[in-house]
């Protein structure tokens, strides 16, 4: 039995690239070179940096497509199913206890598309530290650093203490960084906080979050960021705002409300 599916892209993406090479004029060489790029993509252990730098952006526009309530994001390489669940509230990603970085207070709700809360939705948080690195994935940072779960309210408000995180580069020393440079563009992302979300009633759902005005937010390499995933976000200067979450510094206030329509509607 044949999946309809498959073959309806599966042949007109052949007939794409045959008509692809026949615009550009593509050699043998020029086609043995593009092949060889793949494979030392994979080789390289890049295969998703690759495909999630250049397409991953496209194909999450095309699931957002029609689709009410908040939008979803890209979900990038470096996620790890199994982060520990966090204690609290307060609850607190997991760190050294000389985490480098501005204290972030990161909060919002989790509600229906028509703006019912949903308590109980989990939510999935990790993202780089201030050198721009992620536990598990980067050398020399402890196991789960930066990546935690924890759960909304009865309200549908959740609310996580962390650090913020700069944006920072892309892997530039393998394939796909020589792609990158072949085409005169820079390595960085902008900064952002990765979740995943799951309850009953939307099932799972990927999100990226951006900080207003953060550097490479309009030239981002993986050309992922929407407006609809910039949080609203201030600059929290106030002892006594600090001391109420158990902080002895300035930290990063940083809001944003997640409202999901049922799976598969
Ligand atoms: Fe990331």
């Amino acid at each position: 039995m044949t999946n309809d599916r498959v073959l309806t892209v599966v042949e007109d993406l052949e007939r794409t690239l045959v008509e692809f090479i026949r615009k550009h004029g593509i050699t043998h060489a020029e086609y043995r070179a593009a092949t060889d790029l793949i494979i030392a993509e994979v080789q390289a252990g890049e295969a998703s940096l690759l495909f999630d730098v250049f397409l991953e952006a496209a194909a999450t526009d095309m699931d957002n497509h029609d689709r009410e309530g908040t939008i979803e994001a890209i979900e990038g390489p470096f996620y790890l199913p199994g982060a520990p669940w966090l204690d609290g509230p307060p609850h607190v990603l997991p760190q050294r206890p000389d985490e480098p970085g501005t204290p972030l207070l990161f909060h919002g709700r989790v509600t229906t598309e028509t703006g019912a809360p949903l308590p109980g939705a989990e939510l999935d948080l990790w993202h780089a530290d201030a050198a721009g690195c992620y536990s598990q994935i980067h050398p020399g940072i402890p196991d789960w650093n930066l990546r935690g779960r924890f759960h909304s309210d009865d309200d549908g408000r959740f609310a996580v203490q962390t650090i913020a995180p700069p944006p920072y580069e892309i892997p530039k020393d393998g394939p796909t960084g020589r792609v990158l440079n072949a085409l005169g563009r820079h390595f960085f992302r902008p900064a952002h906080l990765h979740l995943k979300l799951r309850h009953e009633y939307f099932g799972e759902r990927t999100s990226q979050l951006y900080f207003p005005g953060g550097e490479y937010l309009g030239s981002d390499v993986a050309n992922a960021v929407r407006d609809e995933l910039v949080m609203t976000v201030r600059f929290v200067e106030d002892p006594e705002q600090s001391a109420r979450h158990g902080l002895d510094s300035s930290y990063v206030d940083a809001h944003y409300d997640f409202a999901f329509a049922p799976e598969g509607a």
